[in-house]
């Protein structure tokens, strides 16, 4: 087993965190004995300073020639809050995902025992709650038309979606519903919007080809009151960009750490993963960052490898630390352990 992994450690505490994944999948390929090979590239505000792009030619060649991307983290704060930014480090990410056709993102929520004290709902709300989100990622009002119209000191972003695109994201949630519980729950906005109207009328056709997926669907607003009063309702999610983007966001925070979740983005090629939580610049460089975000994330890398007992050896060891209360700081400032010293840790666990 040979393959080449294109990684994008990107901006703040991003290359500290793909550095201890790196050391994970070194591990896994001594351990199993496969062969794996990686090659760096610049994305983000970090390629903006080197070379003007947040996506070089560079990188898209070098992501090309790989089996799978492993990406950091994108985003620099001399960026944010500037309108008139004309390169940002985000277009990097967006454009990679364009370019590889990375349609369907996957955002699995799982909760640990260790975290329940942290999640900002009570202990009982919180328990038992897994699912995963689907997020459609190349379409609605990320892609659509945008712009301004001076005429009346407008500007507009249109949310569009064929068929085809609602289709093919479809078919991966049911899949997922299939392996899963058997629940699938589409969120819309299907008393308003034309866009839901049609992801309504293409997934409950694709339902009739899963008879024992129940489909349920719930408007985006409910979603949101629901993921905080009964998050232990959801086994698969599926939902269009924008919607998806606020609700992972969301459904991150109630499992009590950001830092520990992991997400792939997937579609016609290779597949990109990559940690949800962002640059965290003022970590950047202090050895706090949680690293575990992107080394689950290397996990569903091996995963979709086809590589299954690897991306549990990795997800076992992970548990053994968190078991064992061996986290960073985010997690327990009273005792906590290093990025590099949790990438080791866990190199050592799947070694073991
Ligand atoms: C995410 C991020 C991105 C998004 C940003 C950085 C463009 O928030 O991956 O969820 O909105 O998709
Ligand atoms: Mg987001």
């Amino acid at each position: 087993m040979q393959k080449k992994i294109c990684v994008l450690g990107g901006d703040g505490i991003g290359p500290e965190v793909t550095d201890q994944a790196i050391k994970v999948l070194k591990a896994i390929a001594t351990k199993y004995e496969f062969e794996f090979s990686f090659e760096h590239a610049l994305i983000g505000a970090a390629a903006i300073d080197a070379t003007g792009d947040p996506l070089p030619a560079e990188t898209v060649e070098k992501c090309w020639a790989s089996d799978g991307i492993l990406l950091g983290a994108v985003g620099a704060p001399k960026y944010d809050n500037d309108p008139s930014a004309k390169v940002r480090p985000e277009q990097g990410l967006l454009r990679l995902r364009k370019t590889f056709g990375l349609y369907a993102n996957i955002r699995p929520i799982a909760t640990y025992k260790v975290l329940y004290p942290y999640s900002p709902l009570r202990e009982e709300r919180i328990q038992g709650v897994d699912f995963v989100v689907y997020r459609e990622l190349t379409g609605g009002a990320y892609f659509g038309a945008k712009g301004r119209t001076p005429e009346n000191n407008g500007a507009y972003d249109r949310i569009e979606y064929n068929a085809e695109e609602v289709d093919r994201i479809a078919i991966l949630a049911f899949q997922a519903a299939q392996q899963r519980s058997k629940k699938l729950c589409l969120v819309d906005k299907a008393n308003v919007l034309e866009t839901s109207r049609l992801w309504r009328e293409r997934v409950q056709k694709i339902a009739a080809d899963y008879p024992e997926v129940t489909l349920s669907t719930m408007f985006v607003d409910n979603a949101a009151m629901q993921i905080i009063l009964n998050p232990a309702q959801f086994d698969v999610m599926l939902t269009e960009n924008m919607f998806g983007d606020i609700l992972t966001d969301e459904a991150s925070v109630i499992t009590g750490s950001i830092g520990l979740l992991p997400s792939a983005s997937i579609g016609d090629s290779i597949g990109m993963f990559e940690p949800i939580h962002g640059s965290y610049p003022q970590a950047a460089g202090k050895n706090i960052a949680n690293p575990f975000g992107t080394i689950l994330s290397a996990a569903m890398m091996l995963d979709h490898f086809e590589l299954p007992h690897a991306a549990e050896t990795v997800r076992q060891a992970v548990l053994k630390a968190l078991d064992e209360g061996k986290v960073s700081i985010d997690i327990n400032k009273d005792n906590y352990l290093g990025t590099q010293e949790l990438g080791d840790l866990i190199a050592q666990y799947v070694l073991a």
